[in-house]
């Protein structure tokens, strides 16, 4: 028989971090660090407004781009953080998670051969989607003597003119590195420069902390690519409530885009999708009007938690470079005399510890593991102690 199916699926590998859940989920005594989602449930107002809805009947599809309620609560939310203005009729889409809004955004703008620009190590699915749309993913490998944030010089060594788009995510999942604004102006010169788009996913934008060194109040600033001057245009704004509100079960997500690229996003999306979920909006309009404090509880414990995790990592000699978002420590484990792999599956093994092999997120990750602290307190300090045993033994 022949084989069905097509090239562009066939040239997408497997999601590196499944194989290790898999293995993980036959042990009993096993923590994982290996989970890229809050261990919060949904705060309880937000959960009550999706129930609400529910009870209200309303069961129905809503407009293609979503209710028009939640659509102009995240225009006044964009406004308010960023100072940032999109039309909520013709520049705003609800979709499903963040992820449908990458597809979209990369099935709306690639043509056959059109080369993407994607800083690594990133989310998995940026080369997948990339390769799914028929592109080319063009990796560079970020290094952590730049605090794993691409530079401007980087990124100009690698346009050429099939370049279309850069794709870029920060907070960074999973090095945790935060994009600094004069970084970001770099980029918004390139892309003015060579006519580009920039597709930015800023999923975890609310949760950034402060440098370990500085007095310790407040949060790092986060940088919303689009509101730099003269970008709003070049931008395609991806984002949802997943992350920030601990709602990745709802499949809640937006896409922000000028007028044109926004109609061609959803007209992509009335053919696939329809509308993203009805309660799921309900509840991501409760979290836009009242989901600030839950998010500032949760930002802290995650905050207190990175210190526990990056302070312990490298007392035990795993170099850790300063997350200073989303929520992931990312170890080098070069102490250990293992590549990322082999350290993931030994600890895995020997200590019942999962983390997830840095390679897996693409270029530059490989000599590292992601250890995600969206687990509690007390996990995290046994975790460590494992972990601690573990390079002593082989470090
Ligand atoms: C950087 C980044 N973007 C997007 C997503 C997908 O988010 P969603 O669950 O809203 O589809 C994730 C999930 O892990 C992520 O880490």
């Amino acid at each position: 028989m022949r084989t069905y199916i097509s090239e562009r699926v066939a040239a997408v590998p497997p999601s590196g971090i499944r194989r290790f859940f898999d293995i993980a989920a036959t042990m009993e005594n096993v923590i994982s660090l290996g989970i890229g989602e809050p261990d919060f449930d949904t705060p309880s107002n937000i959960l009550d407004a999706g129930i609400a809805s529910l009870r209200r009947g309303e069961t129905h599809y809503t407009s293609n781009s979503g209710t028009i309620e939640l659509r102009q609560a995240l225009h006044d939310h964009l406004l308010r953080l960023y100072n940032v203005a999109y039309d909520p009729d013709s520049e705003l889409l609800i979709t499903v998670g963040g992820s449908e809004a990458l597809y979209l955004a990369l099935t709306a703008i690639i043509d056959a051969g059109d080369e993407v620009i994607v800083p690594q190590p990133c989310f998995v699915s940026y080369t997948a989607e990339v390769i799914l749309s028929g592109g080319v993913a063009v990796p560079i490998a970020t290094r952590v003597e730049n605090n794993f944030q691409v530079t401007g010089a980087e990124i100009e060594a690698k346009i050429t003119p099939k370049t279309k788009a850069i794709l870029i995510g920060y907070p960074n999942n999973p090095t945790g590195a935060v994009m600094s604004r004069e970084r970001l102006l770099e980029i918004a010169a390139l892309a003015e420069k060579h006519d580009l788009l920039v597709l930015t996913d800023e999923i975890y934008d609310q949760l950034v902390y402060a440098p370990f060194n500085g007095d310790g109040t407040g949060a790092a600033q986060h940088t919303c690519f689009p509101a730099l001057p003269n970008m709003r245009d070049r931008t395609i704004l991806l984002g949802g409530w997943s992350k920030d509100y601990a709602m990745t079960g709802w499949r809640l997500g937006f896409a922000a885009a000028p007028r044109e690229i926004a109609a061609a996003m959803r007209k992509v999306h009335q053919y696939t999708i329809m509308s993203a979920p009805t309660t799921a909006q309900a509840a991501g309009l409760e979290a836009l009007r009242a989901g600030e404090e839950h998010v500032e509880v949760m930002r802290q414990e995650y905050d207190r938690r990175r210190r526990l995790i990056v302070g312990g990592l490298n007392e035990i000699g795993l170099k850790t470079f300063e997350p200073q978002g989303a929520f992931y420590a990312f170890p080098s484990v070069a102490v250990s005399g293992m590549d990322d792999e082999e350290f993931a599956e030994r600890l895995l093994q020997e200590e019942e510890v999962a983390v997830v092999p840095g390679n897996v997120f693409g270029a530059g990750g490989a000599g590292y593991v992601r250890c995600s602290y969206a687990t509690a307190y007390e996990k995290l300090e046994e975790a460590l102690e494992r972990m601690h045993r573990f390079v002593r033994r082989h470090g």
